[in-house]
């Protein structure tokens, strides 16, 4: 590297193409493998050689097309309406079914098919002062989110300890004349199990309410898993009640990150989405999504994956999944003092540890240090500790490795005992509420933890540890002041 070109992203003088791209695999080398089957969260595989080629020459096609104006560039209103069209007809929507003039919108991702739904149902009582949604502790977070953007109260409700899904009475019994939307997950990320839609649906509609059910994450997999045979319960529009279904592509369709179908059972349920405005002297603006300006390039990687799996492929690389959830699971059942946290219904491994020798921060940062990448979830309202694994079809060819690594990964984690933590430090996690987070105290928190410098630590279980022992609101805080010491611009 020359002087001049430095490392920031704008040398004095421009790097030519071929540096550029090297430095960038440079710094992707210091990254979690997104191939190979070693990271069970963040990533979708499906282990199908060629296909990243194909999404990259499609994404390349498009990159520079603008979604802002559906007229000016037809070749994505086509592809948009083909996903769109997939999706409905994947989950029960379409000609011939129970939901015939079922319609949706390409967004950027779940948060935002989630954002827009609660969007769309807030907006269609305008006459509300203060709309509220009732959602299962189990929902995806992106709902507070949605909730906290958009000004609407959220009222959560719990879940069943062994079954980790919402009673449906709680959720009758949480539904308020304000109530805008009632939400059910199919599945839930955390633990992988699917409310009970039916019901939940059923209840919404005796209200009067819309019913979203999120299959962000198991829209594009519980179908297939049930023409595999797999006993699949009613979640889609086949269910009356349901009036909003989520599906996200950059999951379990296996295309590149940016893409998910946000779908209405009727055009009328999805005018609120909209957002126009003709009230400035520029374009007049009409946009289904958040976004304004956006790429084609996700859009048309995600039809191209599409159109080059179909229905075959999709269904085969489910089979594979549901094989290699199998074996984790039995990888889980063979170490003593684990215990999956739910039966696998879906495509997650979710399991706990029931022996306090055996800590699970440490198992996590174990298996981290062999190569195997999995997700820790923090104890939460009398649910234990967890560790998430989202399983994909790359997985499959690495099952037979992942149970001798679990089982030397908790014997190091026994060897290494629970993490402890000064209790000074453990009492002031429980006592500090975040108003009275000094600079100086996080600095001092982050310094001991090993974090700031730009790089969180090799081994996380001290900071997860700490994280555990604090209020939701103070871990909430921490970590906005912990990713916001990573968040430093260079120079
Ligand atoms: C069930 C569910 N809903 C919503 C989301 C949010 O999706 P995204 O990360 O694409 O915004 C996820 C992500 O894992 C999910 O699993």
């Amino acid at each position: 590297m020359t002087e001049t070109a430095g490392t920031g992203a704008l040398p004095v003088e421009g790097v030519p193409a071929a540096r550029v791209l090297d430095e960038i695999r440079a710094l992707r080398a210091g990254d979690r493998p997104t191939h190979g089957g070693r990271l069970f969260a963040y990533v979708y595989d499906p282990g199908v050689a060629g296909l990243d080629e194909l999404a990259q020459a499609a994404y390349a096609e498009s990159a520079h097309v603008n979604g802002l104006d559906p007229t000016a560039f037809p070749s994505l209103l086509a592809m948009e309406n083909a996903l769109v069209g997939a999706a409905a007809r994947l989950l029960g929507g379409g000609p011939g079914t129970s939901a015939p003039d079922v319609v949706g919108s390409v967004t950027s991702g779940g948060t935002e098919s989630l954002i827009l739904a609660v969007k769309a149902a807030r907006d269609a009582r305008p006459d509300l002062a203060e709309p509220r949604i009732v959602v299962p502790v189990s929902g995806h977070a992106a709902f507070a989110k949605a909730a906290h953007y958009l000004r609407v109260a959220l009222d959560p409700v719990p879940v069943d300890p062994v079954t980790l899904r919402p009673a449906v009475a709680d959720v009758a019994a949480a539904i308020r004349p304000e109530t805008v939307l009632v939400v059910a997950s199919a599945p839930s990320y955390a633990h992988g199990v699917i409310d009970p839609v039916a019901e939940i649906a059923a209840v919404a509609a005796a209200a009067g309410m819309r019913c979203h059910v999120d299959a962000c994450f198991g829209g594009w997999t519980l179908p297939w898993l049930r023409r595999l045979g797999a006993p699949v319960p009613p979640f889609d529009f086949a269910v009356p009640g349901v009036t909003s279904i989520s599906v996200d592509l950059h999951k379990y369709a296996y295309a590149p990150k940016g893409v998910s179908v946000l779908l209405h059972r009727d055009p009328g349920l999805r005018a609120t989405q909209f957002f126009a405005y003709a009230d400035w002297p520029g374009y007049t603006m009409v946009n289904p999504v958040i976004a304004s300006t956006r790429s084609g390039g996700p859009i048309a990687a995600a039809y191209a994956t599409l159109r080059h799996f179909g229905e075959d492929g999709y269904l085969r690389l489910a089979a594979v999944t549901r094989d290699a959830v199998a074996g984790l699971a039995d990888a889980v059942r063979a170490v003593d003092g684990l215990r999956l946290l739910a039966e696998p219904e879906s495509t997650v491994v979710c399991f706990t540890a029931d022996d306090p020798a055996l800590d699970l921060f440490v198992l996590v940062d174990e298996l981290t240090a062999r190569g195997w990448h999995t997700q820790p979830q923090l104890a939460y309202a009398g649910l234990p500790a967890s560790v998430h694994l989202t399983v994909t079809a790359a997985v499959a060819p690495r099952v037979a490795e992942f149970g001798p690594a679990l089982a030397e990964a908790a014997a190091a984690a026994r060897a290494a005992g629970p993490v402890v933590l000064p209790p000074e430090l453990l009492a002031l996690a429980g006592s500090l509420t975040p108003e009275a987070l000094t600079p100086d105290l996080i600095a001092g928190l982050a310094a001991g933890l090993g974090l700031g410098g730009g790089a969180a630590p090799d081994r996380m279980a001290a900071v997860n540890t700490l994280l555990q022992a604090a209020p939701v609101r103070l871990r909430e805080r921490l970590l906005v002041e912990f990713v916001g010491l990573l968040q430093r611009p260079t120079w």
